[in-house]
């Protein structure tokens, strides 16, 4: 049995048909082309399929898309700004936190959704926020190091821009949602 689900995706709103016993994750690999978001175990333990429902990190994979209705959801795909990369993103590449980049997305996530309810968190914060997100490339020692440079950037940037602006700054930018691949366009403009 299929559902029409209507989703809010990085700022962009989207209508489509999916299984009922969909997950979050398939909704956007599969339906709406978002593949940023990987699937790796697919059964909760590796964190590669982590995004944003409202704020906070959730794992997709374990998520039914239908709990993810009328709510906010933010992918990878929705964290970088117009021309330029999220400073966790320009951290990563900095501090050389990837490899094979496949639980990237995830850490990214997971560290975004820390870095939105504390901007300073300290090595033990960052530490306990990512014990979900597997990494089997890296070692963590460089991706906790990229954390806190994206935080120290943050928190420069915030200085320097005063409170009001600094919050439209550091708000995740709105994906071209269709990605040249996405079989389901978001539906913003009808
Ligand atoms: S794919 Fe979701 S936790 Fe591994
Ligand atoms: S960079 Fe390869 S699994 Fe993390």
């Amino acid at each position: 049995m299929h559902a029409i689900v209507q989703l809010h995706v990085n700022g962009d709103r989207y209508e489509t048909g999916v299984p009922m016993h969909y997950t979050l994750l398939e909704t956007l690999r599969y339906a709406l082309g978002l593949t940023g978001s990987k699937q790796g175990c697919d059964k909760g333990d590796c964190g590669a399929c982590t995004v944003l429902l409202d704020g906070e990190p959730v794992l997709a994979c374990l998520t039914p898309v239908l709990e993810a209705v009328g709510r906010e959801i933010t992918t990878v795909e929705g964290l970088a700004g117009a021309g330029e990369p999220h400073p966790l993103q320009a951290a990563f590449a900095d501090c050389g936190a990837a490899q094979c980049g496949f639980c990237t997305p995830g850490v990214l996530m997971s560290a975004y959704g820390l870095l939105l309810r504390n901007p300073a968190p300290d090595r033990q914060q960052i530490r306990d926020a990512l014990a979900g997100n597997l990494c089997r490339c890296t070692g963590y020692t460089k991706i906790y190091e990229a954390v806190e440079r994206a935080a120290e950037m943050l928190r420069a940037r915030t200085e320097a821009a005063g409170p009001i602006a600094a919050t439209a700054t550091d708000a995740p930018v709105p994906a071209t949602a269709a990605n040249g691949n996405a079989p389901a366009a978001p539906i913003n403009n009808r």
